[in-house]
């Protein structure tokens, strides 16, 4: 099992993190540890670690675009919903605390379905000139749409470069 306590590293340097890694979401500063299960791999984070922040530190990639480890989630993309047992519905992972026992998924058909319809709709209402952006091969709204296999935008009837 992995295990992670990195209380107070958000003002305390990296903490043993990687630096050239976003973590999603503030680190916890609380000690108590909580055990659950992401994609089948056990790992064990500071009490009121987002779902998101503890695949990450698992080594498990969540897509993302409104969070970030330096603010304070507030799941406006909805790119990042996961599964959880138990639950109804896809709960965004950036803004949802990890619980005792949790089991999660974070990657099947109906998520990346989900996810490609939504980055769809982002897509649908942004400029599509891609080859001749000069952000093109570092932006990341192209990253995403490329990590969710978004190819064809259907309600813009434009393809998407990536
Ligand atoms: Fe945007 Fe979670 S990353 S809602």
């Amino acid at each position: 099992m992995l295990q992670y306590f990195d209380p107070g590293t958000f003002n305390r340097g990296t903490g043993g993190l990687n630096p050239d890694i976003d973590y999603g979401t503030p680190p916890s500063t609380s000690e108590t540890l909580v055990s659950l299960s992401i994609d089948g791999t056990d790992i064990a984070v500071p009490e009121g670690t987002s779902v998101l922040r503890a695949a990450t530190l698992a080594g498990i990639n969540i897509p993302k675009l409104c969070a970030s480890d330096n603010l304070e989630a507030f799941g406006s993309c909805r790119l990042c919903a996961v599964e959880i047992e138990g639950r109804r519905g896809y709960p965004a992972s950036c803004t949802t605390p990890v619980s005792e026992g949790m089991a999660v998924t974070t990657q099947n058909g109906k998520l990346a379905k989900l996810r490609r319809n939504i980055m769809e709709l982002y897509i649908s209402d942004h400029p599509l000139d891609c080859l001749t952006c000069p952000a093109n091969g570092d932006c990341e709204l192209q990253d995403v749409a490329g990590a969710v296999g978004l190819r064809e935008v259907r309600y813009a009837s434009r393809v998407i470069i990536t």
